[in-house]
């Protein structure tokens, strides 16, 4: 079976949940302490053995190109400083894979960004959100690259959400195949409690067979006015294997304000010296109220 080395990264969407800092900012630039959210994302697909990382960028997003290129006046200046720690650790960003951008020409949905990669992209590959960073001891890629090299197909990651939550989600109808791996018959797209088939939640971590694009060529447009990949995904599923995988890890939501905020505390909990940050932060708020 052939290797999956190819990580698409979909960062064309115009991130209004974050407006206003999103109109100047991308959203994947947004740091979560001292790195952007999309370098997770990155180091991820790296760990997990793919090499050549391709950005599907649309305008707005020259901050997230310089971040992965070289910056030659900055490795100078820390250089003739002597910083060599600070130096070795900018010039590792531009080292970490080889870096490739395609445009999406308008933010016409997640399933059309994906399709305009379709001239790279003859073998399966993978595909990141970087909304969600997931802190596991095995990257979350390779949990699903694992089991794809087990049993072919597609695969997408799942998550167990709280019923009252279906509604924000992508929910699949699956069958349990073997310990956390689930056959996936459909998916639904963002179902009250009351309609969705399961509580199994499509997270953004997916690998995907070529064929996928003839999926999505074939759907029409469906909420918001946008191919959604999810509609690509339940025809694919009709005529080829679809497997979820429920993860292994901690899921740090970046893509809200709100869960963003709660990562952040989150992230600084789990750092010795930023933990005594913050719990001095609520010592001092508890002292005044
Ligand atoms: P989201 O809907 O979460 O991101 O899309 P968004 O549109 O940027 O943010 P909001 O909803 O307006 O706040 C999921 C992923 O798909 C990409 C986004 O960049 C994000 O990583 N995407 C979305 C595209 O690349 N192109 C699109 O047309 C839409």
């Amino acid at each position: 079976m052939s290797e999956v080395r190819k990580c698409l990264f979909p960062v064309a969407g115009l991130g209004t949940r974050f407006l206003p800092v999103t109109k100047e900012i991308p959203k994947e630039m947004l740091p979560l302490i001292d790195k952007p959210v999309i370098h997770y994302g990155v180091e991820e697909a790296v760990a997990s053995g793919c090499r050549q990382i391709i950005f599907i960028t649309g305008r707005g997003k020259r901050a997230l190109e310089d971040y992965f290129d070289r910056s030659y006046e900055l490795e100078q200046f820390l250089k003739e400083r002597n910083k060599e720690d600070l130096y070795n650790l900018i010039l590792s960003i531009s080292s970490l894979a080889d870096f490739a951008y395609v445009r999406q020409p308008e933010p016409l949905g997640l399933g059309h960004a994906i399709l305009c990669a379709e001239p790279f992209c003859s073998e399966p590959f993978a595909v990141i959100l970087t909304d969600d960073v997931i802190i596991s001891s095995k990257p979350v890629l390779r949990q699903l690259l694992d089991v794809r090299e087990k049993l072919g197909g597609s695969v997408i990651a799942l998550e167990r959400v709280p019923h009252e939550e279906t509604e924000r989600y992508g929910i699949v109808d699956a069958r349990l195949y073997s310990d956390n791996v689930y056959q996936i018959n459909d998916l639904v797209e963002k179902p009250s409690k009351d309609k969705a088939p399961s509580d199994l939640a499509i997270i953004g971590r997916y690998i995907l067979s070529p064929t996928i694009f003839a999926h999505i060529r074939n759907i029409d447009r469906g909420e918001g006015g946008e191919y959604q990949l999810t509609d690509a995904l339940r025809s694919l599923a009709r005529e080829e294997p679809l497997w979820g995988v429920v993860y292994d890890g901690d899921r740090l939501d970046c893509g809200t304000k709100m869960g963003w905020f709660k990562s952040i505390i989150k992230r600084g909990l789990q750092d010795p010296e930023l933990k005594e940050v913050v719990l001095e932060v609520l010592r001092e708020e508890e002292y005044k109220e």
